[in-house]
């Protein structure tokens, strides 16, 4: 529904399209193999590029013998550092907070197991393969440091992209001094690697100085720019092709070495080339999650009241840049605290550098956090339910702001209903189920930012009553090309299908990140707008026309719904958009959007995503093995565009949570700094066996100030709150908890031997 004139409304009314639970517009595409993803493009006279990775973590290459490769029929070229150009902007330059270091052969050194130190380039792919296992490297080696007791400490500067590495608010040690008890906690997270199923590709041509690249992107608007100043050409010259992503995870929202060499490689041939990761060189160049080392520490009054709240996180980075996952700010905003302090250190392993992934900070800080809470409301004798309610935070304690909007305890009731919480004694060990199996029921609390980006969108309105909508966002699979696309509709006041709606490529208007579960209320609050901005025009015209049923209507309120403006006041005064148009000769209306946060509102309110997440697990009592049996989840969100696709993002960032808790591990050789379990047989995902019985419920939510529409994310939500409520699972049902991450068998063990003892 489009509402005109265009009031500065706080709080704008979709339309019909919105709220549905349309079913994939790019599922047909999908499942047809007509998707193209980038890799899929095989343009005229393509070559096929294949990187050659260091087989040590730190030192410098001092001999690279090329001549085996060179002589490969099929191989074309080798790239070293020796004949490679130097690009317009050095690769270790940050330009922009968002921008990589990157590895493009530009210089001997090694900075991690799998730097790209070669690039084969062949007419086939299985040449460019085998040419690539033909280069020979020699090396002067150094020790690798990976781990937080062998790497080099050092202070950040700030965490994830800017946010200060420190923050405290409120008295600590006054607090404490007040405290009855305290619980402190002790918990590592491991190195996670994003491991989209669609490994990172590019395939690059060059006509001139104008390139085309095709290459899966979370951020066209970044990389356009960003790929114009590594080549020297402007960024009018890129065009930059993303329609599907097989997954990003935050992985694909920079750019990264691999794939400039493959445009560097198509620029030096003088013709198109293809370069796609194997699954094992996923392991390095392109990020991972940080590992962590972290604590937090509860202090409690005697009334069981959280009084203060420490959290540290050791963090872990690469040697040559400073990305840190923040999970120390994963807490901030939780729960009822008068003192925070909360503070990240740096560990450089030498790994690639890390970079967002599924919830950054907020997925590994609360993983920890959870457990904390656990354990203060085991020591407050209360439930664990009753206690996080006990301590609810009515206000932000980091800033004393108001939450926007906050159903977090709709949520905590929900799904502790779904799940039948009342029935959950108190002690571990208490409940097997009729195989013997122990069963233990634990919860968390999910909690994510809602931040919002400057997406642009256009819309043009056809004569003959059809659309165009466009922005250049990106869908990763999470359902950008549906979600949007309604919100697109709605914005013109048209059904989606009347709508020719485009997403993925650089012509379009920037629509921002996809990234920070922020997508949908950016470029979907962009797409919202410019259909609103053809509509007041096409108001005007209408108006201003003396043969329209709307004339001199100007200063009422009018809408477009279903391809026709009319009265608000009286529905059944109005005409066809294409009356409208047809009269006024006029062949479309073309409107521009951007999405709406009152700067205000940014300033008064605190605002999160909330949910709750309930988890049973069984271990088996002699070999403790655990099984998640059971995940429920309620969320709350805003306004929930398309119902389907959120409960599929929080289903999928349930499972995320799952991974983490028990399964993703990189495992790095301590000698040589090599990843150990690069591929799928060794570093676990669950697969449907290990996922029984996920839901997830949403709660309804109005948000009157997180933007006009009130539209928060779900992307990144479902992890949050996971892990920790599978931990507490696992303590319920065995009574241990365990040092670190994932969850393993021989930690269980120990302690259950402990407990013993
Ligand atoms: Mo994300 S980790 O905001 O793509």
């Amino acid at each position: 529904m489009a509402d005109t004139p265009m009031v500065a409304a706080h709080h704008v009314r979709l339309g019909s399209n919105s709220g549905q639970s349309m079913t994939r517009k790019d599922g047909l595409a999908k499942v047809t193999g007509k998707a193209n993803y980038a890799a899929d493009n095989r343009p005229e006279g393509l070559l096929h590029a294949v990187f050659a990775g260091a087989s040590i973590a730190r030192g410098r290459v001092t001999l690279l013998d090329t001549k085996a490769a060179l002589a490969h029929p099929g191989v074309v070229h080798v790239m070293t550092p020796e004949n490679t150009p130097a690009l317009s902007q050095d690769p270790d330059e940050k330009t922009t907070p968002f921008t990589a270091r990157i590895d493009v052969l530009q210089h001997n050194d090694v900075r991690y197991a799998g730097q790209p130190i070669a690039v084969v380039v062949a007419e086939t792919l299985e040449a460019a393969i085998e040419g690539a296992r033909l280069i020979k490297a020699e090396y002067d080696e150094q020790p690798a440091r990976i781990g937080f007791d062998d790497g080099e400490a050092f202070t950040p500067e700030a965490v994830g992209i800017s946010t200060p590495p420190k923050f405290a608010t409120g008295d600590l040690e006054a607090q404490r001094k007040q405290a009855a008890s305290s619980v402190s906690v002790v918990v590592e997270t491991p190195l996670q690697y994003h491991n989209a199923m669609e490994p990172h590709a590019v395939v690059a041509a060059w006509d001139g100085d104008k390139l085309t690249v095709d290459m899966p992107n979370q951020a066209i608007g970044l990389a356009k720019p960003g790929i114009a100043n590594y080549f020297g050409i402007p960024a009018e010259n890129v065009t930059l092709r993303s329609p599907y992503l097989g997954g990003g995870f935050g992985s694909k929202a920079v750019l990264f070495g691999p794939q400039m060499l493959g445009i560097l490689a198509a620029r030096e041939l003088k013709r198109p080339v293809k370069l796609a990761l194997k699954r094992d060189q996923m392991f390095g160049p392109v990020q991972h999650r940080s590992a962590t080392r972290q604590t937090v520490r509860y202090d409690i009054d005697a009334d069981n009241r959280l009084l203060a709240f420490e959290h540290q996180a050791n963090v872990s980075t690469s040697s040559f840049d400073n990305w840190l996952d923040g999970a120390a700010n994963a807490g901030l905003s939780l729960y009822a605290t008068p003192a925070i302090s909360v503070a990240h250190s740096g560990t450089r392993f030498d790994t690639g550098t890390p970079g967002a992934m599924r919830a950054p900070g907020i997925a590994t800080g609360s993983a920890v956090i959870e457990c904390a809470i656990d354990m203060a409301a085991e020591k407050a004798g209360m439930d664990p339910l009753e206690f996080r309610l006990h301590n609810y935070a009515e206000k932000d304690h980091s800033n004393g702001k108001p939450y926007s909007a906050k159903a977090l305890r709709e949520c905590y009731e929900t799904a502790a209903n779904a799940f039948g919480w009342t029935d959950r004694p108190p002690k571990p060990g208490q409940m097997r189920d009729e195989d013997g199996l122990l069963t233990g029921w634990g919860m968390g609390t999910s909690i994510f930012h809602a931040p919002f980006f400057p997406a642009k969108a256009r819309a043009v309105l056809r004569k003959d009553g059809t659309a165009r909508a466009e922005t250049s966002g990106a869908d990763m699979g999470q359902g950008a090309w549906t979600a949007l696309w309604q919100m697109a509709a709605d914005g013109l006041g048209m059904a989606a299908d009347d709508i020719d709606f485009d997403i993925g490529h650089s012509d379009l208007p920037d629509g921002s990140v996809a990234g920070g579960s922020a997508h949908t209320a950016s470029a979907g609050g962009a797409l919202f707008a410019a259909g609103n901005d053809v509509i007041r025009q096409l108001a005007e015209i209408a108006t201003k026309d003396s043969d329209s049923p709307l004339f001199g209507a100007g200063n009422e309120r009018l809408i477009g719904e279903n391809g026709r403006l009319f009265k608000a006041s009286d529905p059944s005064v109005g005409e066809p958009y294409t009356a409208i148009l047809e009269r006024a000769g006029i062949d479309e209306i073309e409107g521009q959007g951007r999405g709406n946060r009152d700067k205000a509102s940014t300033e008064t309110y605190a605002m999160f995503s909330h949910g709750a997440v309930f988890a049973e697990v069984k271990v088996d009592p002699d070999l403790y093995q655990v099984r998640v049996t059971r995940l429920i989840g309620a969320f709350a969100a805003g306004r929930i565009i398309n119902p389907r696709l959120a409960k599929s993002q929080l289903t999928g960032g349930m499972i995320w949570g799952m991974s983490f808790a028990l399964h993703e591990e990189g495992v790095h050789d301590k000698r040589t700094g090599r990843p150990l379990n690069n591929d799928f047989a060794g570093y676990h995902i669950p697969v449907l066996a290990d996922v029984p019985h996920v839901e997830a419920l949403l709660v309804d939510e109005d948000d009157p100030h997180v933007n006009d529409l009130g539209v928060k994310g779900v992307g990144e939500l479902g992890i949050t709150g996971t892990v920790g409520a599978i931990a507490n699972a696992v303590w319920h049902a065995i009574g241990v908890r365990t040092p670190r991450y994932p969850i393993k068998i021989e930690d269980l063990l120990k302690g259950a031997e402990a407990l013993k003892a």
